[in-house]
């Protein structure tokens, strides 16, 4: 895979052993497999990522700048063990684009191995954006508070067709504590969490003194069970959950999204770099790879990103637009009409940002044009957000164009077919200039 295999370690719940098992697991990993990188960042502010893996002096850069776009490859340095870690920050600020956008910054980077994050005990930005971004989420449960707060974050990855990448982890289990004479208290949760169609691994974590003592001295340094508790049941646990990680992340590349990785670097070979640099991999509804199949191709113009929409995504996005019906859109007898989405951003107007939609048939003549409201369409902001990969806050003048047939990514990027396509961009944005809408 030539993106990193991500892990969210997650739960609304504090003290579960989130970040126990985050920073184990990373220690873990890389003892199992040796020339496997393996990078962890916390969006917690306790900096126990860096006690336990800091080598040598603070780096410059911390998990701040994975917001400010910088490439994880520029923020990572080895640490202890042969993890590479992000140092942490204590001052992190949600930026104002949707959480799908970090799942969107970390496929597009050139970075491989696997990447754990640790999140707070909160479902906030940064938590709802490490789950949308994970190919594995471990939800620690230790008891029945923790479970039934995790259906909080089943319901985010639900939304975002992630549900089935979400794992319980029973932790800080007291293995001897019973419901009854038959039932140890941790097999009754697992069970609850089963009954409730959650995936629960058969692996759980021990409460064990000695590993609880490892994070409570006076030291300043956090000390990973592998050197420092190997003589406990946790030891094992932790190599058993090292090795259903790897199972996971060997599985990948043979399951949907790495086959559509692969797929892309088929799709790559065959399209111009121009073409390569700016195309966005993934829908922007729904977040998930859209060059496998026939999509609506959009391109911004400021910016010039490229990609396809999926049609059902389409139909979603057409209908939250509520002008067009999407049907009617679909019966322009093999015409290829075009949706121009222009947005006057705050740049130009102030707090307010306004979304106009056109539609202009095959020849670019305009047909339509109506004001759409924004407020409380958050997927649509979200998908607009994706296409444009700002903030609508710092937006201008933007335009953006949406065929309305679907085409396959090396149909619509062929030399041709790109061709006709600039033809028609051109036509449509004079038509918009000169009836003075764009
Ligand atoms: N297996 C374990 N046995 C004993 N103590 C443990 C174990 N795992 C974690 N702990 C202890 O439980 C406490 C909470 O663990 P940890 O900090 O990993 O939880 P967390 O979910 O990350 O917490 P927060 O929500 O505050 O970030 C810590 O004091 C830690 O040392
Ligand atoms: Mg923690």
């Amino acid at each position: 895979m030539n993106r990193p295999f991500v892990i969210a370690v997650a739960s609304e719940k504090g003290g579960v052993g989130k970040t126990t098992i985050a920073t184990n697991l990373a220690v873990y990993l890389k003892a199992l497999r040796e020339d496997l990188p393996v990078t962890i960042a916390s969006f917690d502010n306790h900096f126990s990522v860096d006690q336990m893996f800091a080598l040598g002096p603070r780096p410059e850069r911390s998990v701040a700048g994975l917001l400010e776009d910088i490439p994880p490859a520029d923020l990572a340095v080895l640490g202890q063990y042969g993890v590479q870690y992000i140092a942490s920050d204590n001052r992190l600020q949600a930026p104002s684009c949707a959480p799908a956008w970090l799942r969107q910054r970390l496929h597009s980077t050139a970075f491989s191995g696997i990447m754990i994050l640790d999140t707070r005990p909160i479902l906030d930005w940064f938590t709802e954006a490490a789950l949308l971004a994970a190919d594995l989420v471990l939800v620690p449960i230790k008891d029945r508070a923790s479970l039934v707060n995790a259906s909080a974050l089943q319901q985010i990855l639900t939304a975002g067709e992630r549900a089935d990448r979400l794992w319980l982890v029973p932790s800080l289990v007291d293995s001897r504590a019973r419901l009854n004479a038959e039932v140890k208290v941790h097999e009754f949760l697992a069970y609850a969490a089963r009954e409730r169609d959650y995936q629960v691994l058969d692996i759980y974590i021990s409460k064990s003194p000695k590993v609880e003592g490892l994070a409570s001295g006076f030291s300043s340094r956090l000390r990973p069970v592998l050197t420092h508790a190997r003589n406990t049941a946790v030891h094992g646990q932790f190599k058993c959950l090292a090795e259903f990680v790897l199972t996971r992340f060997d599985a990948e590349p043979a399951d949907e999204r790495g086959r559509q990785a692969g797929l892309t670097q088929d799709v790559f070979t065959n399209i111009s770099t121009g073409h390569r640099r700016r195309l966005v991999l993934e829908c922007p509804l729904c977040c998930c790879q859209s060059l496998a199949d026939d999509g609506h191709f959009y391109f911004d113009i400021r910016s010039r990103r490229r990609g396809f929409i999926h049609p059902g995504c389409f139909k979603q996005i057409c209908s939250d637009l509520s002008l067009y019906d999407a049907d009617g859109l679909y019966d322009t007898n093999g015409q290829n009409y075009t949706v121009a989405l222009t947005i006057d951003g705050p740049g130009l107007i102030g707090p307010e940002c306004r979304l106009t939609v056109h539609l202009c048939d095959a020849d670019g003549e305009l047909l339509d044009s109506e004001e759409v409201e924004l407020n409380g369409r958050k997927s649509l902001v979200d998908s607009l957000e994706m296409m444009t990969g700002r903030s609508l806050d710092m937006t201008y003048r933007e335009l953006i164009l949406v065929n309305s047939l679907a085409t396959y990514v090396e149909t619509q990027l062929a030399d041709d077919a790109y061709r006709s396509f600039v033809l028609r961009r051109r036509q449509v944005a004079r038509t918009l200039r000169d009836a003075g809408l764009f």
